[in-house]
This record gives structure tokens, C-alpha cells and sequence, in this order.
């Protein structure tokens, strides 16, 4: 029996060993010999010449504080001992409390009798925990009076009828099994899809521009000079860097109009027949707008383009986008990369442009277009006096939002995440 009191130092919790091993890691720790009585011996194999007495007391009073005294390093036969004993004071062990044998067997079995007919999981869990109070040779009987009780548990346990444990007579192991959900591409990004098809089936292609660009893409070089108050229909978002000397301040692209001038850069010598998507923002929220919203913008530069070619390309859009009975129209406006300028209405889906509750006057306004302004066309370094051209750049959530069944109000909806609304589409 080691002596009372003896702090019980395992070999894998060794507190001299694991000084040891923390202070010169690379000296694995062998083997401690606890002896009767002190001084214990932390042994390692080998001579540790680094290992100092004071800094494993050191270390040791940090981690056991007062615990343990190291009382002296020696070397024998090449091996390294650490001697110490453990301060008996602190080390002492709180006294068990002394163990209560206060229960009879007759109280036991008077405990159970006054259990209710239909015992519970939790009783048999009460009677268990009562054992350890038992005297040691009534615990055989209390344990069988307790098995007693839980096979009564057991038969009086209704099994589940759901459960059918029976093979049922059609098993067909090679029908199909529960499909996973499947998700769908964002109601958008199938317009998206969809305005690309139609626009490449009359030879558009689709090219991709900055959604962050230079001031002078976005509005200077669209004949829009700094401090021009025609900027101000563009509630725009500007970036809060440094100034490009040439290019300006960096914004966050109000419109797809952008592309323009760097479609003209990109191609050099007309044809030009531009698609350009891609987001848009503007300092704007409310039930027909999102601060980020997405804009698709055709351009198209060429020899003897007219008017004509601006409207033949919308009217095959609406017809393409919302049916053979869709018409478009066009009425004069102001844009200054657009000479003369206009915007673009699209027939009612419901009342065919007679007008109604949706619609109103019959007509959807969805965006704008017109004739490139030569002023453009300079600024993308095309000669105006041989080429002429078309724009128009319209939005896609409002594009979309007039599909006849839609009959949504609110555009928002669909940056806000929810599945219950997204699933529909
Ligand atoms: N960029 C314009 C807007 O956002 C639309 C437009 C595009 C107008 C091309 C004319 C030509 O309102």
C-alpha cells in the first residue's frame, strides 16, 4: 500500500515528466519510478544535459502552484532522475464522504409497493439509484425485485401499430426513389437567358461590361460632360477612390449604356450588333425599384441604319418576349447619347392597349432608345458621317414583371432570398 496521502501521479499525467517534455521538447519522456514514501523519481532514459532543477521547479509552480518540490538532479548510468515529493499539505485529498447503509430491505420493498399499478421508465430509475444505500447482502434481492418489475414494464409497453414489421406483399426494389428538391435558376436569370436567345437568333451578340466603370464610360463619353444637368436622372452610387486622370471618378454603372463606347473601342470598324446585360445600380427603392436592378442594352452601328431598324427590332421583341399580339411603340424624349430620342412602350398583355385596371392607358413604358448621337460615335472613334446607329436599354425586372399571369406589383421580392416567393417561378 503506498503511503496515505501519497499525491497517486500516474506515468501519463507525471508532472515532472510533462515539465520535462514541455521544456526540451526534444527529449522524449521514458519512464517515472514511483517509490514508497519520497522522494519520487522521474527517470529518463538518457543524459539530458540541458535539464536545469530550477526551471523545472519553475515550470512546476506555475502549473501545480506549491504542489511540488523538486529536491535534486542526478545522473545515473547515463540516465537523467529528477527527484521531488509532492507538499502533503495541499496534495491532500478531500475526504470521501463516509457511505450511508441506512436502508433496509423492507424499506426497499415498501418503496416498491408504493410505486403506482403501472410503474414507470423512471421508477425502476429511483429503485436503481437506492441500491448503493443497501447493505451489501440485501442488494442481490432488491436488483432481482427491480428486474421483476421491469419485465412487467416490458409485456405492459403497447407496441407501435404503425410499425408494420410484416413485408408487405408489393415490394418492388427497383421502383424510384424520393427525388431530392431540385432548385431552379433565379426568375432573372432565366429572362436573361431567354432576352439572349431572342437577340441572338437576329444576329446579337452578347458581350459583358464592367459593373463598376469610369465615370467617363458611364456618362462623359455618352455626351454627357462633368457638372451637365442631365446626370441627375441617374441617381448614381460613385466609388470613393482616387480619380483615373483621364477616365475620372469610378461609379457604380447606372446603366448598361456603358457598353456603348466600349463596344465601339472593342470592335473598331462597324457592324456593331451589341447585347449588352448586366447589373445596374441607382439610389433608388420602392415597389417598381431596386438600388440594384439589371438592364439589357442593344447597340447596333452599321451603314444606312434608320429608325425603322429601331422599330422593326422592338416589335420583333415584344412578339418574341410576350406573344404575336404584342406591339411596341416609341414617343419622343430626351436622352444626350440619343438623337432623336425616345421611349419605348410595350402593349398591355391583358387588354391588348385598350386599357384596363393593370396598365391603365393600355401601354407599359420599359425603357428608352434612339439614334446614336454622332457625339458618341465620335467618342468611340466611328466616323458619324459614315455610320449612324441604334441604342435602347431597358430593365429586366420590368421586362419580366409584365408577363401576362405575373400581375406582380413589387419587384423586391425578388432580392429578398425567400424561397416561398422564388419557388413559384
Ligand atoms: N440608358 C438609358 C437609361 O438607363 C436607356 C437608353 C439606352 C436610352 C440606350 C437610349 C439608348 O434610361
Amino acid at each position: 500500500m503506498p503511503p496515505k496521502n501519497q499525491l497517486k501521479i500516474s506515468h501519463r499525467s507525471n508532472p515532472v515528466s510533462q515539465a520535462v517534455s514541455r521544456l526540451y521538447p526534444e527529449h522524449a519522456y521514458q519512464k517515472t519510478v514511483t517509490q514508497p514514501g519520497c522522494p519520487n523519481i522521474a527517470h529518463f532514459h538518457g543524459f539530458i544535459d540541458a535539464v536545469n532543477q530550477a526551471s523545472v521547479q519553475t515550470y512546476l509552480d506555475q502549473k501545480y502552484p506549491g504542489q511540488i518540490s523538486v529536491t535534486n538532479l542526478t545522473y545515473a548510468n547515463g540516465d537523467t532522475l529528477i527527484h521531488y515529493h509532492p507538499n502533503l499539505e495541499t496534495s491532500e485529498k478531500p475526504a470521501t464522504p463516509k457511505k450511508n447503509f441506512s436502508l433496509t430491505l423492507t424499506d426497499f420493498q415498501q418503496h416498491l409497493q408504493s410505486l403506482s399499478a403501472s410503474p414507470t421508465k423512471k421508477d425502476l430509475k429511483t429503485l436503481t439509484g437506492l441500491i448503493p444505500q443497501l447493505l451489501a447482502k440485501d442488494r442481490a434481492a432488491a436488483g432481482e425485485l427491480i428486474n421483476q418489475l421491469k419485465t412487467k414494464l416490458i409485456a405492459s409497453t403497447p407496441q407501435s401499430s404503425t410499425i408494420n414489421h410484416q413485408p408487405s406483399a408489393w415490394l418492388d426494389l427497383t421502383a424510384p426513389g424520393d427525388k431530392p428538391p431540385i432548385g431552379h435558376l433565379h426568375p432573372i436569370t432565366q429572362a436573361i437567358f431567354k432576352i439572349q436567345k431572342i437577340f441572338e437568333s437576329i444576329g446579337f451578340t452578347r458581350v459583358r461590361y464592367p459593373e463598376v466603370d469610369w465615370d467617363y464610360y458611364v456618362f462623359e463619353s455618352l455626351n454627357m460632360p462633368p457638372d451637365h444637368p442631365a446626370r441627375d436622372e441617374w441617381e448614381t452610387f460613385f466609388i470613393d477612390t482616387p480619380n483615373h486622370p483621364q477616365y475620372g471618378q469610378m461609379v457604380l454603372t447606372t446603366h448598361t449604356s456603358n457598353g456603348q463606347v466600349r463596344e465601339m473601342e472593342r470592335v473598331k470598324q462597324p457592324p456593331i450588333r451589341m447585347l449588352n446585360i448586366a447589373k445596374c445600380y441607382r439610389r433608388q427603392e420602392d415597389v417598381t425599384h431596386t438600388a440594384m436592378f439589371h438592364q439589357f442594352e442593344g447597340l447596333v452601328i452599321d451603314n444606312g441604319i434608320g429608325i425603322v431598324h429601331l422599330k422593326g427590332t422592338l416589335d420583333y421583341f415584344a412578339k418574341a418576349f410576350y406573344g404575336p399580339q404584342a406591339q411596341s411603340r416609341i414617343r419622343p424624349f430626351m436622352f444626350r447619347f440619343t438623337e432623336p430620342s425616345f421611349e419605348v412602350d410595350f402593349s398591355c398583355v391583358y387588354c391588348q392597349g385598350q386599357g384596363c385596371r393593370f396598365c391603365k392607358s393600355g401601354w407599359h413604358e420599359v425603357g428608352g432608345a434612339g439614334m446614336v448621337h454622332p457625339n458618341v460615335l465620335k467618342a468611340g472613334g466611328i466616323d458619324p458621317h459614315r455610320y449612324t446607329g441604334f441604342a435602347f436599354g431597358w430593365g429586366i425586372e420590368r421586362v419580366y414583371t409584365l408577363q401576362p399571369g405575373l400581375e406582380l406589383d413589387d419587384i423586391r421580392p425578388f432580392y429578398q432570398n425567400s424561397l416561398h416567393f422564388l419557388d413559384q417561378f
